[in-house]
């Protein structure tokens, strides 16, 4: 989305100033006000955050503060649209800066996914789910978080459900127990690790859907024989971590832990020890005994954050180059101090509303995740 240019006075500020301008604006709103950070933002927004977590427990979060007129998410687009679409038409969700959206999330569209929808059906006939047994060609649309909210109101209404990296597992196994098959969109990595790790195969029984070709890239006979659709979207800041990277750790660090998020590709989950979404990456390294070693395959914000917080531990991240998501760090400071200086004036500015009609179908699936909650049945 287009942020218009921050006015004159709020540009050039030094960080100090911004900082304790920040601190006294929350104190004017008091319990009026929420500040949520996800673990990638950089620590000058953390600092200021009353909650932070990763998407599921933010989405969580969004909706239990009926106390607070106003929510301001320090994230990325479809986190801020999830947090409105699960709180009542009173709150008010605001996004500090409308430029941070996602990559990923922009790789799927309503169109595109219609039209995939359209297209398996002309192959495998009536794919909707019904009330009855799950027939081997009903198919079970899954989107996870990071998508916008016109595709989780297309899930919802074809019996769908949202998941995030915490409860992907949970989500899929739902959904096969209800469908023969399973659309997983928008990232082809988390859908095919949570498959493989359930133990399907990644050749036979995964069939990789790309919006750009007829069928999407596939024959009739693949997508009959496929148990899970991967519609081919990835995250550009996961795809930098590497095989090699791990080796070159596991060379310098003897004894270290490997720990990578699922949106990862394959070959570098299957190289680690352990993988899981930002939460649970936060949650292992915590509970690590002083003196263990950790490289980190995730968003580098989080690794030195962690780095930092728990110095009894050596925490690196996995690509000593990598850069952090572009556009979570679109929340800089000095935003998110115009949001709430503007909110004191008695102003809402970059609110994020998403429209009742495509609201209500997206509430739906979100409650549906929600429900499902973190923990797969076969844990
Ligand atoms: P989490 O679900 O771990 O918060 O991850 C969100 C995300 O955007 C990762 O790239
Ligand atoms: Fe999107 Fe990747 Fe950034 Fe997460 S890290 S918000 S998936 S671009």
């Amino acid at each position: 989305m287009y942020q218009a240019p921050l006015p004159q006075e709020y540009t050039g500020l030094d960080d100090a100033t911004v900082a304790a301008r920040i601190d006294a604006a929350r104190a004017k709103l008091g319990k009026k006000l929420v500040i949520l950070g996800h673990h990638y933002q950089r620590d000058e927004i953390i600092a200021h955050a009353d909650y932070r977590g990763d998407s599921y427990k933010l989405a969580k979060d969004a909706g239990s503060h009926p106390e607070a007129d106003y929510i301001v998410f320090c994230g990325v687009h479809f986190m801020a649209e999830s947090a409105d679409i699960l709180t009542p038409e009173n709150q008010v969700v605001i996004l500090p800066n409308l430029a941070a959206g996602c990559s990923m999330a922009d790789m799927a569209n309503h169109f595109q996914v219609r039209s995939a929808w359209k297209q398996i059906s002309s192959v495998l006939g009536d794919i909707e789910v019904g009330s009855g047994q799950p027939g081997p060609n009903t198919v079970m649309p899954v989107t996870y978080i990071n998508s916008a909210a016109n595709l989780k109101a297309f899930v919802g209404e074809h019996g769908g459900t949202v998941c995030t990296s915490s409860n992907a597992r949970a989500a899929v196994e739902w959904a096969f127990a209800r469908a023969g098959k399973v659309l997983f969109f928008p990232d082809q990595h988390l859908g095919r690790n949570t498959g493989v790790a359930m133990g399907i195969d990644p050749d036979a029984e995964m069939a990789l859907w790309d919006p750009f070709k007829p069928l999407g890239g596939n024959t009739p006979v693949k997508l009959k024989a496929a148990k899970i659709l991967l519609w081919k979207g990835h995250c550009s800041v996961h795809k930098r971590f590497t095989v090699e990277q791990i080796e070159e750790a596991r060379r310098e660090h003897p004894g270290v832990t490997v720990m990578v998020h699922p949106e990862c590709e394959l070959e570098v989950v299957r190289a680690s020890d352990l993988n899981g979404s930002t939460e649970a990456i936060l949650k292992a390294v915590t509970d690590a005994p002083a003196g263990t070693t950790w490289a980190i395959g995730t968003e580098v914000n989080l690794v030195k954050r962690l780095a930092k917080e728990q110095s009894d531990k050596t925490i690196f991240c996995l690509d000593s180059q990598i850069c952090p998501c572009a556009t979570m760090y679109r929340i800089h400071p000095s935003f998110l101090l115009y949001a709430l200086e503007e909110l004191v004036e008695g102003r809402v500015v970059n609110q994020i509303k998403v429209p009742e009609e495509t609201a209500r179908w997206a509430r739906i699936a979100l409650s549906r995740m929600l429900q499902i909650g973190t923990a797969s049945p076969k844990d």
